[in-house]
């Protein structure tokens, strides 16, 4: 069974099986498939149908030296505006795909496979595409709507447990921003076999992009409601600058964690629903220690680049299923974190 949910007509996410999907979004164009050699060493009868590009994989490869050496690759190849790129993969692979597709020749249509939790919930749904500079996370980037996404959750067996922990970050992420009942399935369901239950991985996808789906179709271009989806991001950003120990996800985790404790502080979130963020952080098995000091991740956090005119956006949530958005200025927020 196939579900297709869509983001201003422009933009569909399919979430069922993969082949089905190709059939229905791919018509005999020329494809680019974009993709890391983790992906084409599991699923090279995939990779291989198509001219590909592997990029490296890891954060460090998601900057500017990936994205021409692809413009180059695509010249090499004879890639023209008839072109369609393909990413298949987590979320590098499809923040690359989406800002060279967006760029290259001022714009080739392009589409994802979404392999990973992390990015079937999150990273390959709403346009957003970018990537590193320097020391700073999706500085350079684009908004331009992939036409297609295809999640099968089939792809999550072969995902080490460390990966699908990740992607819970973001679910529970969605889950307190505006779906308590999603949040309520997975305190019921998670544990490590759960993972490799398609039903149960195919309810969290769906309802995890069906929400962001929603919030993207209000607001694309991120000026008001998709605000919220940054919630546990600035600190979990600055965790990320902090230390290369964590991945994407472990750093959210945290975040969630910590920004909940000052919803909490602030007199917005009760006591007893920041226990539960914990609590389930805690079962699908995060640990919530900060891994630096908190000084060190404020200083990280004076860089953000959601912060304008010294004003930080703190996304707070209120009850889990409901976020607020409160500008202010970072000093402020470090008095609460030193105090
Ligand atoms: N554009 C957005 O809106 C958005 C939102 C959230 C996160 N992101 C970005 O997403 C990135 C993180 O994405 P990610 O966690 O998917 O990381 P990733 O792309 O690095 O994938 C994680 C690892 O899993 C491997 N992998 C992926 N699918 C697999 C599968 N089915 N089987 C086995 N291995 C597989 C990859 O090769 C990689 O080693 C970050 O760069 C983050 O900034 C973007």
């Amino acid at each position: 069974m196939s579900t297709i949910l869509s983001i201003k007509g422009k933009s569909e996410i399919f979430v069922g099986r993969v082949e089905e999907a190709l059939d229905k979004f791919l018509h005999g164009e020329r494809v680019v498939v974009i993709t890391d050699a983790n992906i084409d060493r599991l699923y090279h009868d995939l990779i291989g149908r198509y001219d590909h590009i592997i990029v490296g994989h890891g954060e460090g490869n998601k900057n500017l030296v990936a994205v021409q050496t692809i413009y180059s690759r695509l010249l090499d190849m004879g890639a023209d505006r008839s072109t369609t790129l393909l990413g298949i993969g987590g979320g590098i692979v499809t923040d690359i795909t989406g800002y060279v597709a967006s760029t290259f020749m001022r714009g080739l249509d392009f589409g994802f496979i979404s392999t990973s939790l992390l990015g079937q919930v999150d990273a390959s749904i709403g346009g957003k595409n970018g990537v590193n500079i320097a020391n700073y996370k999706n500085m350079v980037g684009t908004f331009a709507q992939p036409r297609f996404v295809i999640s099968d959750v089939e792809f999550l067996r072969t995902l080490p447990l460390r990966e699908l922990r990740a992607g819970m970050a973001e679910v529970v992420k969605m889950a307190i921003v505006g779906d308590a009942e999603l949040f309520a399935f997975i305190e019921d369901n998670i544990s490590e076999q759960c993972y490799r239950d398609s039903d149960i991985m195919r309810r969290i996808v769906l309802e995890s992009a069906r929400l962001k789906a929603d919030i993207v179709d209000r607001d694309e271009c991120e000026k008001g409601v998709r605000r919220v989806l940054n919630l546990g991001h600035t600190i979990g950003h600055a965790i990320e600058k902090c230390t290369n120990k964590l991945n994407h996800g472990e750093a959210v985790a945290i975040g969630l964690s910590q920004i909940s404790h000052l919803s909490s502080r602030l007199g917005l979130l009760s006591r007893e629903e920041m226990l539960r963020i914990d609590s389930l952080l805690e079962k699908i098995g995060f640990s919530l220690e900060l891994p630096v000091a908190m000084s060190d991740i404020l200083r990280e956090m004076r860089f953000d680049k959601k912060k304008s005119n010294n004003l930080l956006r703190v996304v707070l949530p209120e009850r889990i299923g409901l976020c607020r958005i409160v500008e202010m200025p970072l000093s402020e927020l470090e008095k609460y974190f030193v105090e």
